[in-house]
Formats: structure tokens, sequence, C-alpha cells
């Protein structure tokens, strides 16, 4: 019952085929080869942007510094959520990448970003004044570091927000193709059509090996993001396996295939989860992310069962029984039915 991650899985057999199906012969390196041609090509078709640039690497977190280090300077602030996997989940690789940019956080302990939160926040950094922090890019996430997925309208309004104040915009795409299936859009209609500047494209958690797109909608950068990968280590010589399962997992669909079936995953869970004893949702789950509160003691019962997720605030270890702690829930494309159903089930025999 792992229920812990989507990076807890196997990768989709797809990508595995076309690793083993690039496994021959020789190829040139450092992406010179043509599956990275194949596999720029293809992003660039399904995202309708031509003229993107495409860059690969193998973490999320290389994704999101890479680009927020292209696109910012050092004496800017990056506006984000207080709960953004930037600021909270990449050991201050930001900080470390972009050589100094700070990470401002727009909002309370909520998830989303409003427009009204993004605005002040902005408005309230003065500009021109030596002594503090010039604006820099607004960084936001969907999926939602919590399972939350922005509207197409919601999207739009703080990409107009960051325009506003002449601000570029990165998407963490981490669970990019669970939030298109959530939404029923296409790629164009979540990113540049919306105003997004530049996106990490996830692959990893939904089915690849290990690899991640940088997509800049606006090629300008392109060059500077080649040298800063280099830079930072993050050119893979043998960049043709990279490619290849970027290829194979955009190929027919298969991308947002696998987001659907975790997507629906997590509503079933959701479901029978729902009129659990004890059983509360911090919100509705829009995606593949739950977030819930279970009493302390009926976690303990269900770990004592062999469940395998993580508790996201407070301690298991406490003396309180009934004192809820939060869970997080993640369903990945290839948990089969009945491991849902089964943890179901535990879960209604021990609360
Ligand atoms: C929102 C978000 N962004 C980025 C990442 C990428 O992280 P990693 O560097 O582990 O691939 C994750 C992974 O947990 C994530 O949840």
């Amino acid at each position: 019952m792992y229920l812990a991650s989507d990076n807890i899985g196997p990768a989709l057999p797809e990508v595995m085929e076309a690793l083993t199906a690039a496994n021959q012969g020789h190829a040139k390196p450092y992406g010179n080869d043509p599956w990275t041609e194949r596999a720029s090509a293809a992003l660039r078709a399904l995202f309708e942007a031509p003229e993107a640039s495409v860059h690969l690497v193998a973490t999320g977190t290389a994704a999101n510094c890479l680009a927020l280090a292209t696109m910012s300077q050092p004496w800017q602030a990056i506006t984000c959520t207080p709960l953004a996997h930037i600021r909270e989940d990449e050991c201050h690789a930001p900080e470390f990448f972009t050589g100094g940019a700070r990470l401002n956080p727009v909002g309370q302990a909520g998830d989303k970003m409003t427009v009204l939160e993004l605005d002040a926040a902005l408005s309230g950094l003065p500009q021109g004044v030596v002594h503090g922090s010039q604006r820099g890019p607004v960084a936001l996430t969907s999926v939602t570091e919590r399972g939350q997925v922005y509207t197409l309208d919601e999207l739009g309004a703080l990409c107009d927000v960051a325009k506003a104040h002449g601000l570029k915009v990165h998407l963490d795409g981490a669970r990019f193709a669970n939030a298109v299936a959530a939404l029923d859009c296409s790629p164009a209609q979540m990113t540049h059509e919306l105003g997004v500047d530049a996106l990490s494209f996830g692959a990893t958690k939904n089915g690849c090996l290990g690899v991640e797109a940088v997509i800049f909608f606006d090629p300008s950068d392109a060059w500077e993001l080649e040298l800063r990968r280099k830079r930072a280590g993050h050119l893979f010589s043998k960049h043709r396996y990279l490619a290849a399962q970027i290829e194979a997992y955009v190929k027919d669909g298969l991308w947002l295939d696998a987001a659907r079936r975790a997507n629906a995953k997590a509503a079933r869970l959701v479901a029978g989860l729902r009129d659990l004893p004890g059983f509360t949702l911090a919100a509705d789950p829009q995606a593949n992310m739950i977030f819930a509160t279970l009493p302390r003691a009926t976690h303990k019962r269900l770990f004592d069962a062999g469940a395998y997720y993580y508790i996201w605030e407070g301690e298991l270890e406490g003396k309180d029984p009934d004192e809820p702690l939060l869970m997080r829930l993640v369903c990945d494309w290839s948990i089969p039915e009945a491991e849902i159903d089964r943890f179901i089930e535990t879960a209604r025999n021990v609360a």
C-alpha cells in the first residue's frame, strides 16, 4: 500500500522499451543526437510553440533552479507561495543557482497564491532603492504542493499581475500532466497562452525513469540556460537516454493517459475514505494528491497494517491518540485499483 509519493512507482513500460531501443550503437554526445532533436520537436509540437527552446535535465530541482537562475538577477526577489517546493524542499538550491536571489513568500499558510496577495507583495517591493530587493520573476506551481490545481482563469490573472509589473512567470510543472488532465485543457492553454514564460515540465513522477524538461516559450534566453546547465554539471554526455524517455513519454498521449490514470486512482481513494470516522479532508483533491487528517491512533494502526505514506504535519510519536495529524496520500500512474481498495478496507477496519 505505497501511497507516499508518485516517485516510488515504476517507470512506464513504453519508456523502458524506448531506452532499450536507444541503447544500440553510437550516437553523438551532449544532445547532438537524433533522439534529442526528435524529443525537442515533439515537445514544441505538443505545446504548439514552434520557437520554444527545450533543455533536458535529470531532476525537478535542477529544472526549477536553472530556469529561475536564467530568469532572474542576484539582487531580485522571486515571488512564490510559502509552501513552494523551491522554498521548502530544494535545500536553498534556488538561492545557490541564482547567486543570491531571494525567495519572497506571498500569502499566509494557504496553498494557492491570489491575485491580491501577489499584487500587494510586488507593489511592496520598493523599486529603484539600492538598499532593497528588486522585483524578479513570479514562480507558480500547478498541481500545487497541496494538491490543488489553478484554474486557467486563476493562472491567467496571476500572469497578468506579473506582466503589469513587467515580470516573467515560471511554472513548476513537476505534476504538469496531472494538472492538464484535471483541467482537460491543452498544454498551450495552461502555459504560454496565459503568459507563462518558462515551464519545468515534469516527467519522472508520471512514469519516466528520470528526466524533466525546461521549456522557454521565448527562446532568447536559451543560450544562457545551456551555459548554466553545463556549468552546474547537469549537461548529460549520454543525452540520448534523457531524450529517448521524453520522446516515448509524449508519443501518442502517453503522458496524459498516465496522468489520467493517477488522477482517477486518487478520486477512487478519496471516494472510499470520505465518510471514514475521523477522516477530514484539508481541501477537495483535484489531481493525484490527497491531504487529510486522521487521528494519531488510526495512523499508527494503518502503518502497523503495512500502509506507507507520509505524515505531513505533526508527530506520530505524540501522546494524544485522538490528535488529528495531516497526511499526504499520492497516487502514481501504476498503482493498481486493488491496492487502493485494500488501503480503503484497511483504513475502515482500523478507524
Ligand atoms: C512541486 C514539486 N516541484 C519539483 C519537484 C522536483 O523534485 P526533484 O528534484 O526531487 O525531482 C517536486 C518533487 O517532489 C515537487 O513536488
